[in-house]
């Protein structure tokens, strides 16, 4: 195993030490002595217009950034990702999601397998299903053709389609949609199938496992519902093999462990792999996607996979000095281990992306959020700033007043369209351009602030000027594309995937395990029976813990 280069070793980090004591952020003064400053730190990444411009950056910085890159190997891991090299070492597991949107011309053989060829076999089973559920001809039990598809998953087998399929709202077919449970608790089955028609709902359990507690007790609840729903119409009687039958065209599953599919009573005839090198949160483009290639048909679904390898492509060949993901993975390092950003916000003026912080949370945090480094060493400087965000200009009446005069420095991420898909006027203003003109504002209002002077001359009293001084030097990256298509959105999911693997490389950290998740599972599993009732399972417990349930006890109404 490779050693990781401790990052604060390097003389990379000393010049990056020096130049922030040193740094007085001044983004007004640096936009008027730097007129070709928004150009000169402006990128393109496939269809994205990047503007890095508003960041807390001046060319030192950028030099010493990149340098940085250079000495903890960057190149070299990104390469090691992409040829297929065990790079998650926990797990003994090479890192492949690229190979997931490799055009089929491309071979990559990894441990003896093409894995390209794998994977568009694999979409082609896909896009066949998608097909026939979307022309009517795989039909429910009675005959009628599929209305809604139900995609039961969690985490990573949940977050991405369900973003991806809210992004894409605009392109699916009309008269068929998709739902998604992921929660156990059994609200979430209990609402999403409150008003379904059993007879023209499909159910995609999508689980890489196949052994997620949240994720079978889910399909198990809906199969029960599908099978009592059925029964009490009469379309089916209480015979087994009819159950079977009913359950066989009701039921697909997606998965890496085709066996535990069937045993549950799913047709293997009806399952769709993946592989154990692609992380649960980087599956959205493998199979996981299926609940999305039927909404939007295999046409944009290879758009989408087109626009990810966009992306991988500009990440591997580009230059690091106008490398986005590069850049941006830099910057975000620069913030939180040079000034102590603990979060970082993303904030979408693009309400089909409403879905996109929350998704983004778990690719970033499972993935960076570690203590050790990938030998088993620990981390020597802080990792895993928390992502959040909500779209704009929703957050703009709610948490903004804490980004532009808090005392925390968040950085932003602001991510605009120029197209809409809904070109609505109010009376003559063009409803988008308003929306826009808030995107353009904010990123303003947060570089440039508002001075103690400037509030004066507007005639507000001496005692208020302070409250609405606004100090500027509040960083923002602007994302920009010609409008969200699937293309697009792939492009900015492999984005932020990169971004990701750039900042757990300075770290040296494995950004593909996720073991911080295993403990509260264990522990769920080992406290279920003192849930339950089990007096001498609840006496072993510590004090809290007894309190908690026996409140739970005392007060639960059956
Ligand atoms: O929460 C841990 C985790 O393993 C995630 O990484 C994963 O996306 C999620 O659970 C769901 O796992 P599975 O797809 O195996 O059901």
């Amino acid at each position: 195993m490779t050693t990781p280069v401790d990052p604060t070793t390097t003389a990379a980090w000393a010049a990056l030490t020096d130049l922030h004591r040193g740094l007085r952020p001044d983004l007004r003064q640096w936009f008027t002595a730097e007129p070709d400053r928004a150009e000169r730190l402006s990128f393109q990444a496939a269809d994205l217009f990047v503007d890095l411009s508003k960041n807390l950056l001046t060319d030192e910085v950028l030099a010493a950034l990149l340098q940085l890159a250079e000495q903890v190997g960057l190149a070299e891991r990104t390469e090691a990702m992409f040829s297929g090299e065990h790079i998650n070492i926990t797990e003994d597991r090479a890192v492949l999601h690229t190979a997931l949107r490799a055009p089929a011309d491309v071979e990559m053989v990894v441990d003896g397998v093409d894995v390209v060829a794998q994977v568009h076999k694999e979409l082609a089973k896909v896009y066949a299903f998608a097909d026939r559920v979307r022309s009517g001809e795989w039909t429910g039990v009675s005959g009628r053709r599929i209305e809604t598809v139900v995609n039961i998953g969690i985490g990573g087998s949940d977050l991405g389609p369900v973003m991806a399929y809210e992004a894409l709202l605009p392109y699916r077919q009309q008269g068929l949609s998709a739902r998604f449970v992921s929660n156990i608790d059994p609200t979430d089955v209990a609402e999403t199938t409150r008003d379904l028609d059993p007879e023209t709902t499909l159910f995609i359990v999508a689980s890489k496992t196949f052994g997620t507690l949240e994720t079978l007790t889910n399909a198990r609840l809906a199969r029960s519902w599908l099978l009592d729903q059925l029964r009490s119409r009469g379309v089916i009687g209480d015979d087994e093999a009819e159950a079977k039958n009913a359950v066989a065209k009701h039921f697909v599953a997606v998965s890496t462990a085709l066996e535990k599919v069937a045993d549950f009573g799913i047709d293997p005839a009806n399952a769709f792999g993946f592989w154990d090198w692609v992380g649960g949160r980087y599956s959205v483009d493998s199979a996981i996607g299926t609940s999305l290639a039927v909404a939007i048909g295999p046409e944009r679904f290879a758009e989408f996979l087109a626009g990810f390898h966009a992306m991988d492509e500009h990440f591997r060949t580009a230059d690091p000095n106008e490398n986005v993901p590069v850049l941006m993975g830099l910057l975000n390092v620069w913030y939180n281990n040079f000034f102590g950003a603990a979060t970082h916000a993303v904030l979408p003026y693009a309400q089909y992306l409403h879905r996109f912080p929350a998704y983004l949370q778990q690719l970033t945090m499972e993935s960076n959020g570690k203590g050790v480094r990938y030998d088993g060493t620990p981390v020597t400087t802080d990792t895993g700033e928390v992502f959040w965000g909500e779209p704009g200009t929703n957050g703009q009446h709610a948490f903004y007043q804490l980004i532009h005069q808090g005392t925390r420095l968040i950085p932003a991420d602001f991510i605009a369209v120029a197209t809409p898909t809904h070109a609505l006027v109010d009376g003559d203003k063009d409803v988008h351009e308003l929306f826009l003109a808030n995107f353009f504002a904010q990123t303003k209002a947060l570089a440039f602030g508002k001075t103690a002077d400037e509030v004066k001359a507007e005639g507000t009293a001496d005692e208020i000027v302070p409250a609405r001084v606004f100090s500027g030097n509040r960083p923002t990256t602007s994302i920009m594309a010609p409008a969200l298509t699937p293309s697009v959105l792939g492009q900015l999911i492999a984005l932020y995937e990169h971004i990701t693997f750039v900042q757990g490389v300075v770290w040296g950290i494995d950004s593909f395990d996720q073991w911080g998740v295993e403990l509260g599972k264990q522990l769920a599993t080992e406290l279920t029976p003192a849930v339950e009732g089990d007096a001498d399972a609840l006496a072993n417990q510590d004090s809290s813990t007894r309190s908690l349930i026996g409140y739970y006890r005392e007060h639960r109404a059956r």
